[in-house]
């Protein structure tokens, strides 16, 4: 089988550059170790940037999430027991985010694909990527027992943190940053209406609290826990009872329990990976950089560098041009080092580390006081939430 462009992962990122690709007459096959529902079942962030949405504008595939998304004008940071509103709209010239699950985006992204007759070939495992330095690198996975070989032009490694793409650049070109974060996100999924309209990150004695949410009648809470925490051992009662323990009386006034859809605990860590580039293949997403949840930046990355793809990829097929091509790296990971430090920051605020003494936490109060009575502490807060600006050439086009 043959290509222009073999995409390795049908999470966010692959399935949204297949769509772009396809809207630019550009032939693509997506691989994907998974069954579809096996993907969709992943529960990750909601919050999306404005340039992410383009992208599904560009994609075609934005429907949903316009009529169904919440627009959020602010979000609320809660520390010291008291609470505060960060005006995102009003610091930002009037900018927000919309709140629209990850999993909603994957399955419009699939929806789209199948009714665009699309090749995807699901519970194939990519097991080896070869030639990657030439003009005719081939992707070699494993279907229902019998090996097989794509063929292609360039290959798309969006196949997420524990894909073989990133494995597949040598070693000596390789470079990787890492930091592991002392604890985990225990999140959970209930069909309740949310604490409050909009977001809540608290910063409390017991550990950070995120209250976020995916409609108006699900709601989706996050508790800092230790690593060694099981969540068979978190009953829904036991999560209830530690989110109100946190939050305190006053901003659990509106809270609705329920029994949970969903419980995990996931890790956090920030992960970058240098170049994002080598020969005819391109990493993007979370095959390239992880951050750590707080701000809900990793699909957004995700989306910016499959904008940085798109360009470079129709800059060689269109344009007949190689400057999107050598410039990928440079261009996304521009973006990603600032999603970052902003994640990292954020995340450090936030959060309480068991090696802080007592100076530490009078550092973070004083940060945190600093924040919201800082116009310009808070505007830095707003203009990263929302999203720093970023100069896709195609956006720009559809949006002017
Ligand atoms: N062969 C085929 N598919 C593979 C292989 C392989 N060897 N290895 C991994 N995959 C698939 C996974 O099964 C997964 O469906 O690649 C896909 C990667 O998808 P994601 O992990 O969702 O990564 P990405 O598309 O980059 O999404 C970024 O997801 O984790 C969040 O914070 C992140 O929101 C961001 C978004
Ligand atoms: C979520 O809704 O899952 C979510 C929202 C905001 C974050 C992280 C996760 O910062």
């Amino acid at each position: 089988m043959r290509t222009q462009v073999a995409i390795i992962g049908a999470g966010p990122a692959g399935l949204l550059l297949g769509q772009l690709l396809h809207k630019a007459g550009i032939d693509n096959v997506v691989l994907e170790r998974q069954t579809p529902d096996y993907v969709l079942g992943r529960i990750r962030a909601g919050v999306l940037e404005k340039t992410a949405v383009d992208l599904l504008d560009l994609a075609g595939v934005s429907q949903r999430a316009h009529q169904e998304g919440l627009v959020h004008d602010g979000i609320e940071l809660i520390f010291d027991g008291a609470r505060h509103r960060i005006d995102l709209a009003e610091l930002t010239g009037g900018k927000h985010v919309t709140v629209y699950g990850q999993t909603e985006v994957t399955r419009d992204l699939m929806d789209a694909r199948k009714a665009a007759g699309l090749a995807t070939i699901y519970e194939a495992d990519v097991v080896r990527l070869e030639d990657i330095e030439t003009h005719t690198p081939q992707v070699r996975y494993r279907q229902g027992g019998e090996e097989r070989v794509l063929q292609c032009d360039f290959i798309a490694g969006c196949d997420g943190f524990h894909g073989v793409s990133r494995k597949s650049i040598p070693a000596s070109v390789l470079r990787t940053y890492e930091r592991v974060y002392p604890f985990g996100w225990l999140g959970m999924l209930a069909d309740v209406p949310p604490v409050s309209d909009e977001l809540i990150y608290a910063h409390t004695p017991r550990g950070f609290v995120l209250c976020s949410m995916r409609s108006k009648t699900r709601s989706r809470y996050y508790l800092q826990v230790p690593l060694s925490d099981h969540v068979e051992d978190w009953s829904d009662n036991a999560f209830w009872d530690e989110l109100r323990l946190r939050l305190g009386a006053d901003a659990c006034r509106n809270l609705v329990t329920g029994p949970s859809l969903e419980k995990s605990i996931a890790p956090l860590r920030s992960f970058v990976t240098e170049p994002m580039r080598h020969g005819r293949l391109f990493l993007a997403g979370d095959a390239a950089h992880i951050v750590p949840p707080t701000g809900a930046k990793g699909l957004n990355l995700a989306a910016s560098d499959v904008g940085f793809l798109h360009e470079a990829l129709t800059d060689h097929y269109l344009e007949k041009s190689a400057s999107g091509i050598e410039h990928y790296s440079k261009r996304c990971l521009e973006r990603v080092w600032s999603a970052e430090r902003f994640s990292w920051w954020f995340t450090t605020l936030t959060h309480r580390f068991s090696e802080m003494g007592e100076f530490e936490l009078k550092m973070q109060a004083a940060e945190l006081n600093y924040l919201v009575k800082s116009r310009a502490a808070s505007s830095a807060l707003a203009e990263n939430y929302v999203g720093l600006p970023m100069r896709i050439e195609s956006l720009l086009e559809t949006c002017a």
